[in-house]
């Protein structure tokens, strides 16, 4: 049975006599929980290759603490004296590109690959990325809408001699799902492992948190420790698509089960003089469940930036977004950046509370830090 988040939530913060989430809510419980020696990283950009809107050319750049804004327009090249006939693309899904550097040693981590492949590859070439730059990717978990692109990197077919290195949670990123979004629900379908290989990657399943390319990390599976309940739109069915006796005990044998996105990873970093910066990608688990769960992995305390969709969409309701809206300001991170599932409750409650926080992302937005 999943924890009544309402319920809880309530009697928490009558023990505390607070009307937010207490600060001592997101400290890591002891420095010994730390499981990874987490790098510390001097910069780091993100660059948001899908989500679900683009804006054109008319924002502006922002230069402010800890982080300049860069904005791409169009994704038409500077200096272009015609309009491009091609211009950057949303859809319904997630990837990010994450840039670090530890003195001269740079490494790129690709973080999903949204829906499809075509949006995927046209936001990759008008924004300059060569896709043989990049040196380790991860999936956060397996729905289509962030496994679905993986073939816009390097094609479907793509030969390749070094394949890349894709980080997932576990073997249930392979199980079919069932959407819960319709009447019938329909099959969202599995991600196959044979078409992963063919179009260059290397599947490595990690349920503990894993160094990525050097400087980024992994969450490995997320505790249910905050108020937070799973809240997942899909069931699954193990053992078609995935191994089940690679699964949980009380998930074999079933032809479908609730989906409790226990393999479900953030990727996170740690940048030098700035803090944490967690990449939630869809926060099936909770956002503030994985931005405790990097607190505690790293030994930091403190969090520069929360980036991803944090799902405060049904099943969640209106009240958990409010909800989740106090605990970002018992959390104070510098900047939060909604992407994504967020949902509009949260992104207009947190745009009233505390808007010098909010980075609208956009896609070809760049975030740069350190
Ligand atoms: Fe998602």
């Amino acid at each position: 049975m999943p924890v009544n988040f309402a319920a809880s939530f309530d009697r928490r913060n009558l023990l505390r006599g607070g009307g937010a989430l207490g600060i001592a809510a997101f400290l890591p419980r002891t420095a010994a929980a730390a499981s990874l020696k987490v790098p510390v990283v001097d910069a780091l950009t993100l660059t948001v290759l899908t989500d679900s809107g683009t804006f054109g050319p008319f924002l502006s750049d922002l230069d402010l603490p800890g982080l300049k804004v860069m904005r791409a327009g169009n994704g038409m090249p500077q200096g272009n004296s015609r309009m491009s006939d091609k211009t950057l693309m949303g859809e319904f899904g997630l990837s990010v590109l994450a840039d670090s550097k530890i003195g001269p040693a740079q490494r790129r981590v690709l973080v999903d690959f949204g829906y499809t492949a075509e949006v995927l590859a046209n936001n990759m070439a008008l924004l300059g990325i060569d896709p043989a730059s990049i040196d380790a990717s991860v999936l956060s978990h397996g729905h289509l809408d962030h496994y679905g692109g993986f073939a816009g990197v390097f094609g479907g077919d793509a030969q390749r001699e070094r394949l890349l290195p894709l980080y997932v949670g576990g073997e249930e990123t392979f199980c079919e799902r069932v959407a819960m979004i319709g009447n019938p629900p329909p099959v969202m379908g599995t991600l196959d492992r044979s078409a992963l290989r063919k179009a260059g990657y290397e599947v490595r399943i990690a349920p503990d948190p894993q160094l990525v390319a050097d400087q980024a990390f992994t969450t490995g599976i997320i505790p249910l420790e905050t108020e937070e309940r799973a809240a997942i739109p899909t069931r699954m069915r193990p053992g078609v698509g995935c191994d089940q006796t690679s699964l949980r005990e009380d998930k074999r044998g079933q032809s479908e089960v609730a989906d409790d996105g226990e393999h479900e990873l953030a990727t996170c970093y740690a940048v030098n003089g700035l803090g944490l910066v967690v990449i939630a990608s869809c926060s099936h688990r909770g956002v503030l469940n994985s931005v405790r769960r990097a607190q505690v992995i790293s030994g930091m305390t403190k969090v520069h930036m929360v980036i991803g969709g944090f799902h405060l969409v049904r099943p969640r309701t209106a009240e958990e977004a409010q909800q989740t809206v106090d605990a970002f300001a018992a959390m104070n991170p510098d900047y939060i950046v909604p992407m994504h599932c967020t949902g509009e409750v949260f992104i207009e409650e947190a745009l009233r509370r505390f808007p010098g926080k909010i980075i609208r992302p956009y896609v070809g937005t760049r975030l740069q830090m350190g």
